[in-house]
Protein backbone atom coordinates (compact mmCIF):
# COMPACT_ATOMS: atom_id res chain seq x y z
CA UNK A 1 0.00 0.00 0.00
CA UNK A 2 0.99 3.52 -0.59
CA UNK A 3 1.57 6.78 1.62
CA UNK A 4 -1.26 8.37 2.68
CA UNK A 5 -1.41 12.02 4.42
CA UNK A 6 -4.32 12.74 6.88
CA UNK A 7 -5.01 16.07 8.98
CA UNK A 8 -5.23 16.07 12.66
CA UNK A 9 -5.56 18.34 15.31
CA UNK A 10 -4.77 18.12 19.06
CA UNK A 11 -7.68 19.92 20.64
CA UNK A 12 -7.82 23.19 22.65
CA UNK A 13 -8.43 20.51 26.25
CA UNK A 14 -5.14 18.34 25.51
CA UNK A 15 -2.69 21.44 24.78
CA UNK A 16 -4.50 23.16 27.85
CA UNK A 17 -3.82 20.10 30.03
CA UNK A 18 0.16 19.73 28.88
CA UNK A 19 -0.20 16.52 26.41
CA UNK A 20 0.85 17.57 23.30
CA UNK A 21 3.82 16.10 23.70
CA UNK A 22 2.93 13.21 24.72
CA UNK A 23 0.30 12.81 22.01
CA UNK A 24 3.11 13.57 19.29
CA UNK A 25 4.56 10.66 20.82
CA UNK A 26 1.92 8.56 20.44
CA UNK A 27 2.03 9.62 16.90
CA UNK A 28 5.63 9.11 15.99
CA UNK A 29 5.73 5.43 17.62
CA UNK A 30 2.88 4.63 15.39
CA UNK A 31 4.76 4.83 12.55
CA UNK A 32 3.87 8.48 10.98
CA UNK A 33 5.94 10.78 9.43
CA UNK A 34 5.15 14.45 10.52
CA UNK A 35 4.69 16.37 7.35
CA UNK A 36 3.80 19.79 9.08
CA UNK A 37 3.05 21.15 12.47
CA UNK A 38 2.03 24.15 14.24
CA UNK A 39 0.56 25.73 17.07
CA UNK A 40 -2.34 28.35 16.80
CA UNK A 41 -6.09 29.45 17.66
CA UNK A 42 -8.44 29.08 15.57
CA UNK A 43 -11.11 31.78 15.21
CA UNK A 44 -14.18 31.66 15.54
CA UNK A 45 -15.00 32.05 11.76
CA UNK A 46 -12.55 29.47 10.98
CA UNK A 47 -14.16 27.09 13.63
CA UNK A 48 -17.52 27.57 12.03
CA UNK A 49 -16.00 27.08 8.23
CA UNK A 50 -14.49 23.86 9.42
CA UNK A 51 -17.26 22.36 10.91
CA UNK A 52 -19.47 23.52 8.55
CA UNK A 53 -20.33 20.12 8.20
CA UNK A 54 -22.29 19.68 11.49
CA UNK A 55 -24.08 22.89 11.35
CA UNK A 56 -27.23 21.30 12.09
CA UNK A 57 -26.44 19.39 14.56
CA UNK A 58 -27.41 20.34 18.48
CA UNK A 59 -23.81 20.18 19.20
CA UNK A 60 -22.65 22.86 16.85
CA UNK A 61 -22.14 25.96 18.37
CA UNK A 62 -20.43 24.07 21.78
CA UNK A 63 -18.36 22.29 19.61
CA UNK A 64 -17.11 25.93 18.08
CA UNK A 65 -16.92 27.41 21.81
CA UNK A 66 -14.82 24.41 22.67
CA UNK A 67 -12.25 24.90 19.74
CA UNK A 68 -11.66 28.51 20.20
CA UNK A 69 -10.90 28.39 23.56
CA UNK A 70 -7.82 27.71 23.20
CA UNK A 71 -4.53 26.96 21.00
CA UNK A 72 -4.42 23.71 19.24
CA UNK A 73 -1.61 21.78 17.25
CA UNK A 74 -2.51 21.08 13.67
CA UNK A 75 -0.20 18.46 12.23
CA UNK A 76 -0.32 16.99 9.00
CA UNK A 77 1.70 13.68 8.92
CA UNK A 78 1.83 10.57 6.71
CA UNK A 79 2.12 6.68 6.43
CA UNK A 80 0.51 3.78 5.05
CA UNK A 81 -2.86 3.69 5.56
CA UNK A 82 -2.76 6.85 7.49
CA UNK A 83 -6.48 8.35 7.67
CA UNK A 84 -7.71 4.79 9.25
CA UNK A 85 -4.79 4.48 11.24
CA UNK A 86 -4.66 7.54 12.58
CA UNK A 87 -8.74 7.23 13.67
CA UNK A 88 -7.74 3.80 15.24
CA UNK A 89 -5.05 5.31 17.19
CA UNK A 90 -7.45 8.53 18.50
CA UNK A 91 -10.47 6.28 19.21
CA UNK A 92 -14.17 6.46 19.28
CA UNK A 93 -15.65 10.06 19.44
CA UNK A 94 -17.12 9.13 23.04
CA UNK A 95 -14.27 8.25 25.38
CA UNK A 96 -16.28 6.21 27.55
CA UNK A 97 -15.93 3.61 24.23
CA UNK A 98 -12.77 3.93 23.61
CA UNK A 99 -10.24 0.92 23.43
CA UNK A 100 -7.52 0.98 25.85
CA UNK A 101 -4.22 2.60 24.68
CA UNK A 102 -6.08 5.29 22.56
CA UNK A 103 -5.28 8.91 22.37
CA UNK A 104 -9.22 9.59 24.08
CA UNK A 105 -9.00 6.46 26.36
CA UNK A 106 -5.89 8.21 27.60
CA UNK A 107 -6.99 11.99 27.40
CA UNK A 108 -10.25 12.63 26.48
CA UNK A 109 -12.94 13.49 29.24
CA UNK A 110 -16.42 13.90 27.40
CA UNK A 111 -17.38 13.26 23.86
CA UNK A 112 -17.08 17.17 23.10
CA UNK A 113 -13.82 17.46 24.79
CA UNK A 114 -11.99 14.70 23.34
CA UNK A 115 -8.50 15.56 22.99
CA UNK A 116 -7.68 14.85 19.11
CA UNK A 117 -9.48 15.14 15.56
CA UNK A 118 -8.89 13.31 12.43
CA UNK A 119 -9.86 13.22 9.22
CA UNK A 120 -12.15 10.81 8.01
CA UNK A 121 -10.97 10.51 4.31
CA UNK A 122 -8.17 11.31 1.91
CA UNK A 123 -9.95 13.62 -0.51
CA UNK A 124 -11.50 15.58 2.97
CA UNK A 125 -7.85 15.41 4.61
CA UNK A 126 -6.30 17.71 1.88
CA UNK A 127 -9.05 19.83 2.04
CA UNK A 128 -8.55 20.20 5.77
CA UNK A 129 -4.74 20.20 4.96
CA UNK A 130 -5.28 23.31 2.93
CA UNK A 131 -7.49 25.22 5.18
CA UNK A 132 -4.52 25.52 7.73
CA UNK A 133 -1.02 25.02 5.66
CA UNK A 134 0.21 26.97 2.59
CA UNK A 135 2.22 24.51 -0.04
CA UNK A 136 5.01 25.66 0.87
CA UNK A 137 4.81 24.67 5.11
CA UNK A 138 4.37 20.75 3.93
CA UNK A 139 8.01 18.99 4.21
P1 LIG B 1 -13.38 14.67 14.75
O1 LIG B 1 -14.15 15.10 13.52
O2 LIG B 1 -13.14 15.80 15.73
O3 LIG B 1 -12.14 13.92 14.42
O4 LIG B 1 -14.28 13.62 15.57
P2 LIG B 1 -15.18 12.44 15.04
O5 LIG B 1 -15.06 12.30 13.55
O6 LIG B 1 -14.87 11.27 15.89
O7 LIG B 1 -16.63 12.97 15.43
P3 LIG B 1 -17.66 13.88 14.61
O8 LIG B 1 -18.95 13.15 14.57
O9 LIG B 1 -17.06 14.34 13.33
O10 LIG B 1 -17.85 15.11 15.60
C1 LIG B 1 -16.94 16.19 15.59
C2 LIG B 1 -16.67 16.59 17.02
O11 LIG B 1 -17.83 17.18 17.59
C3 LIG B 1 -17.84 16.92 18.98
N1 LIG B 1 -19.08 16.19 19.30
N2 LIG B 1 -19.84 16.49 20.32
N3 LIG B 1 -21.92 16.56 22.22
C4 LIG B 1 -21.94 15.64 21.28
O12 LIG B 1 -22.81 14.78 21.20
C5 LIG B 1 -20.86 15.63 20.30
N4 LIG B 1 -20.74 14.80 19.29
C6 LIG B 1 -19.61 15.16 18.65
C7 LIG B 1 -16.62 16.09 19.31
O13 LIG B 1 -15.57 17.00 19.70
C8 LIG B 1 -16.34 15.44 17.98
O14 LIG B 1 -15.01 15.00 17.90
MG1 LIG C 1 -15.32 13.94 12.23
Amino acid sequence: MSLERTYAMIKPDAVAAGNSGKIIDLIEKHGFRIVAMKKLRITKEQGEAFYAVHKERPFFNSLVTFMTEGPIVALVMEREDAVKQWRDLMGATNPANAAEGTVRKLYATSIERNAAHGSDASETAADETRFFFSSSELL
